[in-house]
């Protein structure tokens, strides 16, 4: 179905490193080369968040979306190394990761339907997307 969406764009600064615990340095580094420096680097995320107007064309409310990135996301994530944060003690800190974990964090907020898309830039030629599944046909 047709349908309005809007898209808001938000900015957090953390660190990372691409690491896994179950490759050796050697598999490490072939599968991250300098990304997986023992010293971490950092990005300037750009965090896009898609919502649609759940079929009530007055209900988007970016100061709605807003305190929910801002609370859920920035907060933990501004300022931060992501290998430290408790939902990457398992995973390593890609940017596929990083995009499905900001969608969980989002979905268990935003009823579903209405979260439509969250995009992850994290390099300047890196983007990431993680989107809904369109709603089956009856
Ligand atoms: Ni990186």
């Amino acid at each position: 179905m047709p349908h309005v969406s809007m898209t808001r764009r938000y900015r957090f600064c953390a660190a990372h490193r691409l690491h896994s615990d179950v490759l050796t340095a050697e598999q490490n580094w072939a599968a991250f080369g300098k990304c997986n420096n023992p010293n971490g680097h950092g990005h300037n995320y750009v965090v896009l968040v898609t919502v649609n107007d759940g079929g009530h064309p007055d209900t988007l409310d970016p100061a709605w979306v807003d305190e929910i990135v801002n609370e859920t996301i920035i907060r933990r994530f501004d300022h931060q190394d992501l290998n430290s944060d408790q939902e990457f003690s398992k995973q390593t800190t890609t940017g596929e990761n990083l995009v499905k974990l900001i969608w969980d964090l989002l979905a268990a907020k935003i009823a579903p339907g209405v979260l439509e898309k969250v995009g992850v830039i994290e390099t300047r030629d890196n983007y990431f997307e993680y989107a809904a599944l369109p709603a089956a046909r009856s």
